[in-house]
């Protein structure tokens, strides 16, 4: 299999079953490095369940996902997430009754203070630690428009406001690549630009993407390359403008 260095994450021929029901079938795809990649297809074309495979939230059947052109569907989640590659989800995994800070510190892994070795020896080390850890959230949330609500539980924010945050927390895993699911959806306009503007900046500043998205406005304005998903399985890729002139795309619509 030719491996092309520009590629930061290559998924070859993956496949999922739920009992009798192909999710996804032989799908591939690429995405360039310091691309903004999306992923479209009509509502059970298998593009959440592709996620899951390509951050083996689910074991594929079959296939092969390659991150900076090393295999990683063997490794958990968390590894993989150690390794700059993050995700998000369809319907937004925050701690409801955790705050607004609590949630982003979630995502500070691999601290030293998680090993007993380490509390007993090292304190000052840890306390420093969770010091510029906080400190980190904390300009992160100033900079997405949430440091006001940093004490305030994650519960209490808007569904937009959830989507934000998981992608906030995101950042504190030092991402090379994020997966994002339907960042827009169920978000109000407003929002949904702001979205956008975060999304582009965090690229210019180095960091990939993969989103998958119905509201083709986000895709027009955001992606390089589309990758199109129908009943599982690869359809089309291009521009965004190859896509959205593109027949059999526009009839895979068209059956929804
Ligand atoms: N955990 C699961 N168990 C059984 N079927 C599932 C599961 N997850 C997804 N599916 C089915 O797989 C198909 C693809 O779903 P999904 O990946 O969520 O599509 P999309 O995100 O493109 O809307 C759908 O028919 C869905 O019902
Ligand atoms: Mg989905």
């Amino acid at each position: 299999m030719p491996q092309s260095n520009d590629s930061i994450l290559q998924a070859i021929n993956l496949s999922k079953s739920f009992g009798g029901l192909k999710a996804v079938h032989q799908a591939s795809i690429d995405v360039k490095n310091h691309s903004i990649t999306g992923l479209i297809g009509p509502n059970g074309a298998g593009k959440s369940t592709l996620f899951n495979l390509l951050s083996n939230f689910l074991t594929a059947d079959e296939g092969q996902v390659l991150f900076e052109g090393n295999p990683v569907q063997n490794l958990p989640p968390h590894q993989i997430a150690r390794l700059g590659f993050l995700r998000t989800f369809q319907v937004a995994r925050v701690l409801s009754r955790l705050t607004v800070l609590e949630n982003m510190l979630l995502g500070t892994q691999n601290q030293i203070g998680e090993h007993l070795f380490s509390v007993l020896l090292q304190p000052k080390k840890i306390r420093k630690q969770e010091r510029e850890s906080k400190e980190k959230a904390m300009n992160i949330l100033e900079s997405v428009g949430l440091a006001e609500k940093a004490y305030d539980y994650a519960g209490a924010l808007s569904g937009g406001q959830r989507k934000l945050l998981e992608m906030a927390r995101t950042l504190m895993t030092n991402p090379k690549l994020i997966l994002l699911d339907e960042p827009a959806a169920g978000v109000n306009p407003t929002l949904i630009n702001q979205i956008c503007e975060h999304i582009l900046s965090w690229n210019q500043q180095g960091i990939s993407f993969l989103i998958i998205e119905h509201n083709m406005d986000v895709i027009m304005s955001l992606c390089s390359h589309v990758w199109v998903l129908a009943e599982g399985t690869n359809l089309a890729d291009g521009t965004p403008e190859e896509i959205q002139n593109n027949e059999q795309v526009l009839s895979a619509y068209l059956g929804e």
